[in-house]
């Protein structure tokens, strides 16, 4: 068998061009919340296809009601016995871009800058999230395939195009290919390592249930001094509401809320004291320094084993330049709530929607948007035969142990993967928490980029054994 050196040298050596195919990606605007960029979604999936093609993957673009999947496999030569099977997962969608304005380059435009810091960065929308870390492991396997002329194991690869817009065509697609796609694990690249040096497998994804609502008052919109004082304004019912929704101690009210949350265990705590996570630096990164949401807990428990109500858009009435006096006719508010543990997000939604009615005088209407009925928590033991392997990897590439760690994000497959598909996902990703995902000048460290082909040519390795 190839040394494993060999092929981290073909990684090395092949960088730059791994950088300019990443860039290529990059520069398609593959937004798959906003219809207007449908063929762009299109056009990123057809990329991938080719390049997997290119390896010797037989690989194909499938459509699905909502934007396509890239499904692609590979068999290894000359195996011989019983080869392992896993399935390598990430999205080639992207996150809208706006504010526009506050990208020092075009979010479209990928560039790499040094910083005053020294370290450098790949700047544009999806260089973090996801296209950077879907290529760590395609370009491991280029890297693998060049040197060996295959890969040790056998190899499906799903990347799909929805899963910033919630994954809508996912279950159908699982289930419609159950057979295709059930291996012997899922390896998902979408997560953080601890920090730049410190590599990290996520054990915990919390859920997610999305909600809009317009409130209707008057008819029109109306002068608000002949109006003014006996009609109601539905940006105050709005407001009202939403402030409702946490109390005084940041918990928050909707009845129900809280069934299926557990508090988290001593061991867990213990553990994650250990990681001597600084909840003041967590804060003074983004510009802040007083801790918000539940009283008497700390951020990491807060972000990665609580759950939230957020408002994440408010809007309503005049915004235009200067004045204008008037009470408006509607008033609108986008929410997403982040679930942990057994909550269940149709119950969720059902919940929040009866306390929202109850807030809204008889006069006046309240509408929800339909965004489907979101996803449940993930929670996967620290301790399997896989997790251990790849720990042993990434340490062997980092030269430091692999920390164990939540995430507060959403990646709805993982439930769905164990749910449907009846197999375990492995998370493994290589981003930081100053990448600025789904924000202004996204990035991914190059040697994020770098030493995650490197992890995944040993992982790989790693999982042949
Ligand atoms: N890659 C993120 C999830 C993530 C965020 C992992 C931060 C680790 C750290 C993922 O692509 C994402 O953003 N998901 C959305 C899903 C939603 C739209 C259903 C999210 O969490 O908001
Ligand atoms: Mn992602």
């Amino acid at each position: 068998m190839t040394d494993v050196n060999t092929i981290l040298a073909e990684a090395d050596k092949a960088l730059d061009q791994s950088l300019d195919r990443l860039f290529d990606l990059v520069r398609i605007p593959s937004i798959s919340t906003d219809t207007a960029y449908k063929e762009d979604c299109r056009r990123a999936a057809e990329r991938i296809v080719a390049d997997l093609s290119g390896l010797g993957f037989s690989a194909a673009l499938r459509d699905t009601p909502g934007h396509p999947m890239v499904v692609a496999h590979f068999e290894p030569k000359g195996a011989t016995g019983k080869v392992p099977h896993f399935l390598f997962y990430g999205h080639y969608d992207v996150q809208p871009p706006d504010p526009l304005d506050k990208w020092m380059t075009p979010p479209f435009q990928p560039e790499k800058r040094t910083g005053k810091d020294g370290i450098v960065r790949l700047y544009g929308r999806g260089t973090a999230d996801d296209k950077g870390q879907l290529m760590t492991f395609i370009e491991a396997m280029r890297a693998w395939i060049t040197t060996t002329g295959t890969l040790p194991l056998k190899a499906t690869i799903l990347i799909e195009g929805e899963e910033e817009s919630g994954s809508p065509s996912l279950i159908p697609f699982l289930k419609q290919n159950r057979g295709e796609l059930s291996c012997d694990a899922a390896f998902v690249c979408d997560t953080n390592m601890w920090d730049e040096k410190t590599p990290a497998i996520t054990t915990r994804l919390r859920g997610m249930v999305k909600d809009e609502i317009t409130i209707t008052g008057p008819r029109v919109d109306l002068h608000s001094g002949a109006y003014g004082g006996p009609a109601a304004n539905p940006i105050r019912i709005l407001s009202r509401l939403l402030s409702k929704l946490h109390d005084k101690n940041g918990k928050v009210t909707i009845p129900g809320f809280y069934e299926g949350v557990s508090d988290l265990p001593k061991e867990v705590k213990v553990q994650w004291q250990k990681l001597k996570f600084s909840d003041r630096k967590f804060l003074r990164e983004v510009g802040l320094s007083v801790p918000a949401g539940e009283k008497g807990k700390g951020a990491l428990e807060q972000v990665w084993a609580r759950p939230t109500a957020e408002v994440n858009g408010i809007w309503g009435g005049y915004m235009g330049a200067g004045t204008k006096t008037v009470i408006p006719s509607q008033a609108h508010a986008k929410l997403t709530f982040r679930l942990v543990g057994k909550q269940k997000p149709e119950k969720i939604l059902k919940a929040f929607r009866a306390f929202a009615k109850a807030e809204v005088p008889k006069d006046c209407r309240i509408d929800f948007a339909a965004y489907g009925s979101g996803s449940p928590a993930s929670e996967i033991a620290g301790t399997s035969p896989l997790i251990r392997k790849s720990a042993k990897a990434l340490k062997d590439e980092f030269g430091r142990d692999t920390a164990l760690i939540g995430s507060g994000g959403s990646i709805p497959i993982v439930r769905y993967f164990k749910d449907i598909l009846g197999m375990d996902s492995v998370l493994i990703g290589f981003g930081l928490n100053d990448d600025a995902l789904h924000s202004p000048n996204e990035k991914y460290n190059l040697s994020s980029f770098h030493r995650g082909i490197r992890s995944w040519v040993r992982i790989l390795a790693a999982l042949a054994r």
